[in-house]
């Protein structure tokens, strides 16, 4: 008698959760895509503690059709991808139908959603992949989701969980990511009733840049731009006096979507070559456009990284664009002749010298506050920065939480391990030199 037997739905989904759901930040950024995916403008976030109690997302998006709730929470349910074919033509964030299944399936779900302005609309609970209810209720357009107490029927993942405050830091790495590379949407992030972050969604990149990394850094940035036959690039580069530590502060995003580039960093790295000081990182953010077909998504289970077709000609792309706006701003080190010593003037000393930076800085200075926690009218609010070349200490104003982002190399290094995650490092923290 055979003893191979096909697993049933609930515990395929508790499976597929295994890889979908690693923690709270998971959610986060499923639930985020899905609206992003809705076409939404808007994106808020409230989580609390750490996301482990209470995760809650809503954006002003299509909405999900009333007959299309129950089956959104089915595996393999998608409207992103029909066929096979679709597979490699991704435009989309999500194409697998896997993360309300999976999401559903550790904890306890309740959506309303609406995909029109009549006030009519739909809600569902789920619970431990069980569906508790679905019904009509008032919504405006949009999709409301709430999940909460993640992972309390699978205990053991439960305890892998780290402190509230590295749970957030993996949350708030991620929304900072998502504002980078969507500066057309306006989101909002806050912790336990504290604003963690708010964008416009007005589309300017370096304003999102402000509100993650703070003016100073802002107005360390050079434009980017470039275009291939293949390829295009925007985005924006620090000056190579106006580095860090380690490189959480590069962010790589292809067609929309934030991913991990080994090759993507080196290409980077290799653009600055010896502009940077040994063992600093620039700050980038780097946003790629091509082809769908060129880019294969489908290749990790939380959809962040990715395999590019044409890899070498990507590479040295990027690498060629970084180098252009570097240059471009004439940012290789003048040998400026400089007399000194005796007053026969004959000894003559070389010395390097980066030129000072007006124009669009100072204009971008200008309608920015400036280093001190000022609201700004529909905008975001700035904790005031440390000084230059000095740690900041680990608390942000108005997030009694250690608030700051994971820093992502230490976080994969933890996650690697299995160690608790590197205290987050993005923001200032660890920003060193001069604008
Ligand atoms: N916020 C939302 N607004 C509108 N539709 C949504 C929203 N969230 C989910 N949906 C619908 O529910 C479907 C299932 O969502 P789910 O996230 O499980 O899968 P997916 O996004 O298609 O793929 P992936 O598993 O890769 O994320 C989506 O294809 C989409 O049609
Ligand atoms: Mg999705």
């Amino acid at each position: 008698m055979g003893k191979i037997k096909v697993l049933d739905e609930h515990i395929a989904n508790q499976i597929a959760a295994g890889e979908v759901v690693e923690r709270p930040a998971s959610v986060v950024k499923e639930l985020v895509e899905n609206a992003i995916d809705a076409g939404a403008t808007k994106v808020d976030v409230w989580a609390e503690e750490g996301g482990l109690s209470s995760i809650r997302v809503t954006d002003n998006g299509s909405g999900i059709a009333p007959e299309d709730c129950e089956t959104a929470f089915y595996r393999h349910a998608t409207s992103k991808i029909s066929g096979g074919r679709d597979l490699f033509q991704i435009t989309s964030l999500g194409f697998r139908g896997e993360a309300l299944p999976s999401i559903a399936s550790v904890s306890k779900v309740e959506v309303v959603t609406a995909c029109g302005e009549d006030g009519a609309g739909r809600r569902l609970v789920v619970e431990g992949g069980t569906l508790k209810n679905n019904e009509d209720a008032p919504a405006s357009r949009g999709t409301d989701f709430r999940v909460r107490e993640l992972f309390y029927n699978t205990p053991a993942r439960l305890k892998y969980m780290k402190t509230v405050q590295t749970e957030l830091g993996h949350i708030s790495d991620y929304m900072y990511r998502m504002a980078l590379s969507h500066p057309e949407v306006a989101f909002t992030l806050r912790h336990n009733g504290n604003s963690l972050l708010q964008t416009l969604g007005g589309g300017d990149l370096l304003q999102v840049i402000a509100a993650v990394y703070g003016t100073t850094s802002a107005k360390a940035m050079l434009p980017l731009e470039g275009e291939s036959l293949d390829f295009a690039v925007s985005g924006f580069v620090s000056l190579p006096d106006f580095t860090r530590s380690n490189r959480s502060a590069i962010t790589t995003v292809v067609n929309g979507r934030y991913i991990r580039s080994h090759v993507l960093n080196q290409a980077i790295m290799r653009a600055y070559h010896t502009l940077l000081p040994v063992g600093r990182h620039p700050l980038v953010v780097l946003r790629l456009a091509m082809h769908p077909s060129l880019v294969d998504v489908n290749v990790h289970p939380a959809k962040l990284e990715v395999r590019f077709s044409k890899e070498a000609e990507l590479t040295a792309f990027v690498e060629e664009s970084i180098r252009a706006a570097l240059s471009r701003e004439v940012l290789i080190p003048k040998a400026v002749n400089q007399r000194v010593g005796r007053s026969n003037d004959t000894i003559v000393q070389e010395q390097f010298h980066f030129p000072k930076r007006e124009g669009f800085l100072g204009e971008l200075a200008a309608g920015l506050p400036q280093d001190k926690d000022v609201p700004v009218q529909g905008g975001y609010s700035l904790p005031p920065e440390p000084p230059a070349d000095r740690e900041p200490s680990a608390a942000v104003p108005g997030a009694p939480l250690a608030a700051r982002p994971q820093d992502p190399a230490a976080a994969d290094s933890a996650a690697a391990h299995g160690a608790a995650a590197a205290p987050a490092a993005i923001g200032r923290a660890s920003c060193r030199g001069r604008v």
